[in-house]
């Protein structure tokens, strides 16, 4: 919620900023619509900004649904089902890109890496998930870390 007013008040300040060149400029009678350029990208930084914190909710939300029925809500395990996230070096160790890749093919019971000799189905057995959402279920894993 807090986000969203944040957006709000930023759209507010597009809108101000657009306004107000473009009444100088009809005022000027001369196109000076490159300087609307500058603070839009401002704001939009900003925006990008926030969005990283929305992803984090948005991966936790995926992760509640696609993974924490093994993984345990807060990602430290459950016994026999799957393991620990939060402390695992095998998480660390490996960058974004690759955390989405494992989470997309999974480890089998019968592959040599398996250390539990339980199956860590590909996308936790929820074919539905996208490219976005396993990004934003990485995100989530990444801020519990920190
Ligand atoms: C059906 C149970 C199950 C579900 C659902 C599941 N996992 Fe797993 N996961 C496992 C098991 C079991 C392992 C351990 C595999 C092994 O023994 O090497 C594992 C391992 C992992 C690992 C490697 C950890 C390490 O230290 O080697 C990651 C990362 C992981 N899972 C992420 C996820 C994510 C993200 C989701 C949701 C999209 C998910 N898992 C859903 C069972 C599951």
């Amino acid at each position: 919620m807090k986000n969203s007013k944040l957006t709000i008040m930023f759209l507010a300040l597009i809108l101000t900023a657009v306004l107000s060149t473009s009444c100088s400029s009809s005022s000027a009678g001369s196109s000076e619509s490159t300087n609307t350029i500058i603070p839009t990208s401002a704001v939009v930084t900003k925006i990008t900004s926030l969005s990283s914190e929305e992803l984090i909710e948005e991966g936790e939300y995926q992760f509640e649904s696609a993974c924490s029925g093994c993984h345990g809500e807060n990602a430290k395990g459950l016994p026999n089902l799957g393991k620990d996230l939060v402390d695992s070096s095998f998480v660390t160790d490996i960058n974004d890109n690759a955390l989405s890749e494992f989470i997309k093919v999974g480890r089998s019971a019968g592959d040599k890496d398996n250390t539990t000799g339980i199956d860590m189905p590909p996308k936790g057995g929820n074919p539905a998930l996208s490219d976005p959402d396993i990004k934003a279920i990485t995100a989530f894993l990444r801020s519990l870390q920190k």
